[in-house]
């Protein structure tokens, strides 16, 4: 099956559009991946060529004390991505730091990049106050949109699903593509879309604006039944809903928020708020459709993910094979921009 893939991948004989995305393996993904980028993957494997980037090497980049645990969670957010329904047969996953080309051609593109653009980047703005770098920015970190630029571009990949917070990279992706098309006076490479969830941020259980791991407010894909009921209780309502006769307000109430993101049933979830707006309906009552929701939806990705987990050769040999398969495309990529920029070669 994969070597069928990889020619269409290869040849692109079918016409479908490119897909790369990816992760950096800092821990395990949680409900705000799944809503962000994991739901819609497993949907686009099917009219796409998706290929899934474990970005270790972009993790490094903030975690140079911490080689140790970027390593270790590169196999744990391959489990993630098969317990969620990636299909291999369908989506390439491989890891970054196994993809020389990908370095190369860094290199070239920092050459059209200037250190006052890197710095205008507004995510990595954000990211520096957040680390607490100050004026101690590891090079590698300002200039990881550059890197992402080469991810993207040596697929040639036109689609990239991510999170909002991902949409300065697509920019300064296409400002680098067509900087290097003009130079090499040929449309080499292709503009890139962001392809945006209609839900792209989850807020945490506490009700941060976002889940994350460093904030201790995710629930994880293989949280227990005990976590679900946990995380679920704690969640903030309306603090002015004292007593259930009491009409209640939806909005900003991270319970309907959840209902909203995972529910299935959208009518009866609109049925639930109207009820909560009039009064007579108990957060209680609410959170335990909830408990339930996302025990149904949790459940099966665990059972999965403890199965994977039983044997970590096959998931390796999953990573193994789709590097290797993109080894071969990143290669080709670098080959051209050398080819066309002139780089000496022997
Ligand atoms: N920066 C992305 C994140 O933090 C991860 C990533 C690395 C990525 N390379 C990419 C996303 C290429 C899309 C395309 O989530």
């Amino acid at each position: 099956v994969y070597t069928k893939t990889l020619e269409a991948i290869m040849t692109n004989q079918d016409n479908r559009p490119v897909i790369l995305t990816g992760d950096r393996p800092t821990g395990q993904l949680h409900l705000g991946h799944f809503v962000g980028s994991l739901r819609s993957r497993v949907g686009l494997q099917d009219s796409h060529h998706q290929h899934l980037l474990l970005a270790d090497a972009q993790a490094l980049t903030d975690n140079a004390d911490n080689f140790e645990k970027v390593r270790r969670n590169i196999l744990e957010v391959a489990t993630d991505y098969l317990a969620v329904g990636i299909d291999p047969t369908k989506t390439t996953i491989c890891v970054q730091s196994c993809l020389p080309a990908l370095n190369e051609l860094t290199m070239l593109y920092l050459n059209f990049v200037t250190v006052s653009r890197l710095e205008r980047n507004p995510t990595i703005k954000a990211e520096i106050q957040l680390r607490g770098f100050e004026r101690d920015i590891p090079a590698g970190f300002l200039c990881y949109p550059v890197a992402q630029a080469a991810d993207i571009t040596a697929f040639k990949a036109t689609v990239v699903p991510v999170g909002e917070d991902q949409i300065p990279m697509i920019e300064q992706t296409n400002e680098i593509v067509r900087r290097l098309n003009r130079q090499i006076g040929q449309e080499v490479l292709p503009e890139c879309k962001a392809l945006l969830s209609n839900m792209s941020r989850l807020p945490g259980f506490d009700g941060k604006a976002k889940m994350s791991k460093s904030l201790g407010n995710t629930i994880v894909l293989d949280a227990t039944d005990k976590d679900i009921k946990k995380a679920v209780n704690a969640m903030y309502t309306d603090p002015n809903h004292l007593r259930i006769e009491d009409p209640g307000q939806v909005e900003g109430n991270i319970v309907f928020t959840y209902l909203d993101a995972f529910d299935p049933n959208k009518e009866e979830v609109e049925e639930l708020k109207a009820h909560y707006r009039r009064g007579g309906l108990g957060d209680g009552t609410v959170k335990k459709r909830l408990e339930g929701v996302l025990k149904e939806l949790i459940t099966p990705i665990r059972e999965r993910r403890m199965e994977l987990a039983k044997d970590p050769d096959y998931i390796m040999d999953i990573l193994k094979t789709g590097t290797e398969k993109c080894r071969i495309i990143t290669q080709d990529t670098l080959d051209e921009i050398k080819n066309g920029l002139g780089v000496f070669h022997f």
